[in-house]
């Protein structure tokens, strides 16, 4: 099978003179005495393709009643030539020889027949919603964003793990999991008897995992630099704009690697991504800049030319204590960094992306670096504009009698524990990680406000339909 090009590579081809067939979904139909202008778009790009139909063709009973039946939505095969477009906004346009009704989608039951649709709205109908420019257009960014974190890491010697979706152990040392079992729990109910894991199909309790990172750590003490990139789970009640129970994560684990080049790595990691999508996406960033965000492609090229500001955990309460801002939760040291605390710091203080690191230990992971203070570890979390959090990393607690002793402090069963323990048994590096959150990321690059509008089917308390 030989692929038509698409209407983004017929446009920036401009092969004007040359036959062309178009096949697309019809986004508008204007007609005039002299013509008939269809608008199509295919999804390539956010541009629609410009097809003009002389009326004189609708003398032809057959392609009249096909004009009539066109309407938004509907899909089309349409047959001409490219030739240079008189009209502004396009360089080319379609002079239409022959047009197909492929599938109708009659106006009076299609949805998205009127042009403006809440966000609220097309969240209900998230197998119809991509058909948007919206939708399309985070669609196409995300994919290019994929494509661009396997690019910053293979261009830099990392290996790409894949690690379990099934996990025995909580990687992030605290609740909120989704349980996986084949175990019949109708019945189980039903009998009232206590249940017996051992008769569940690993025999014994198993999760969705919230995280690969305690996988990764086994393949980074041998490959060095390993990522590890696919979806995680987590099942914490927070029905927020930012919190999904199923998103994709990106953790890179590097060895012999410490907090500063964990933060010089984010950093980099960021600011590529970020100049991709300028590059790549740039009809699309446009779009977003000019609908959803405005200042947004500015705000984005910031990011690419400064370096991200920096304060300890330390630092960041005593800002937030003379702040006098009215916070929602007092902040105190020792207290966990709230979103509006998070916000606050990074829009107020630094006034752009900020990493926070040496947070106390008691709200941090079990497996990160203890400092010398006996207070604090080794972490650094990425906080931006808008909505905080971004990058959550540190470095690891590679030393052994160390990690034990914090296991034992947190109560912790060291038991499933036992093969991450090996790590700090054998050939122990010091070394470090992060994981970024994707559907973030793609909330920061592209300006949408809500995480369920930048995956294409969210999963949150009380939403799993599609
Ligand atoms: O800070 P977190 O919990 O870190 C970890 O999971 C570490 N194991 C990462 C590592 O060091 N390898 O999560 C990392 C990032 C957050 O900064 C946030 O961007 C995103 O994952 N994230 C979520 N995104 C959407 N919905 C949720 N419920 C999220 N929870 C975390
Ligand atoms: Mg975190």
């Amino acid at each position: 099978m030989t692929l038509l090009p698409t209407i983004k590579q017929l446009l920036s081809m401009e092969a004007v003179g040359q036959p062309v067939i178009i096949r697309g979904w019809v986004r508008t139909k204007r007609e005039t005495k002299q013509a008939i202008f269809i608008e199509v778009n295919d999804g390539s790009c956010l541009s629609n393709i410009q097809c003009v139909l002389d009326s004189s063709l609708e003398k032809n009973q057959s392609i009249a009643e096909t004009i009539l039946r066109l309407s938004t939505g509907a899909s089309v095969e349409i047959h001409g030539e490219l030739v240079p477009s008189p009209a502004k906004g396009q360089k080319v346009e379609v002079k239409c020889q022959q047009i197909k009704l492929i599938g109708e989608a009659p106006s009076e039951r299609y949805p998205l027949q009127k042009k403006a649709h809440s966000l609220e709205f097309l969240r209900e109908i998230a197998h119809l919603r991509v058909r948007t420019n919206t939708f399309a257009a985070v669609a196409r960014v995300r994919n290019r964003m994929a494509f661009a974190i396997h690019q910053f890491f293979q261009e830099r010697g990392f290996y790409y793990i894949h690690t379990p979706i099934i996990t025995t152990s909580d990687a992030e040392g605290a609740g909120a999991m989704f349980q996986v079992t084949s175990l019949d729990i109708e019945e189980l109910s039903k009998s009232g008897t206590l249940i017996d894991y051992d008769k569940d199909f690993f025999g014994r309790k198993a999760f969705l995992t919230v995280s690969g990172q305690l996988n990764v750590e086994t393949y980074c003490q041998a490959l060095s630099r390993v990522y590890t990139f696919g979806p995680t789970f987590r099942a914490e009640n927070s029905n927020t704009t930012r919190h999904l129970a199923e998103f994709w994560m990106i953790e890179p684990e590097m060895a012999f690697a410490h907090l500063d080049d964990n933060i010089a790595l984010a950093t980099e990691f960021i600011q590529y991504l970020v100049a991709t999508a300028i590059r790549d996406c740039a009809e699309d960033v446009a779009f977003f800049d000019q609908r959803i965000q405005p200042g947004l492609r500015e705000s984005l090229e910031r990011i690419v030319q400064s370096s991200f500001a920096r304060m300890s955990y330390t630092e960041a309460i005593r800002e937030l204590e003379a702040s006098n801002a009215n916070f929602e939760f007092k902040p105190y040291w020792g207290c966990d960094l709230q979103s509006e605390h998070e916000k606050f710091l990074t829009e107020k203080v630094a006034g752009g992306p900020l990493v926070v690191t040496d947070y106390p230990k008691e709200i941090k992971a079990f497996y990160m670096k203890q400092n010398e203070d006996g207070k604090t570890v080794a972490a650094m979390d990425v906080l931006v504009p808008r909505f905080g959090e971004i990058i959550g990393g540190s470095e690891r607690e590679w030393r052994l009698d160390l990690l034990e002793k914090r296991m034992e402090e947190l109560g912790l069963d060291k038991e499933p524990y036992q093969w991450y323990l090996d790590l700090r048994r054998y050939g122990s590096t010091p070394h470090s990680g992060f994981g970024l959150g994707f559907e973030r990321l793609l909330l920061y690059i592209t300006g949408m406000t809500n995480i369920r509008d930048v995956i294409p089917f969210p999963r949150a308390p009380r939403q799993a339909d599609f």
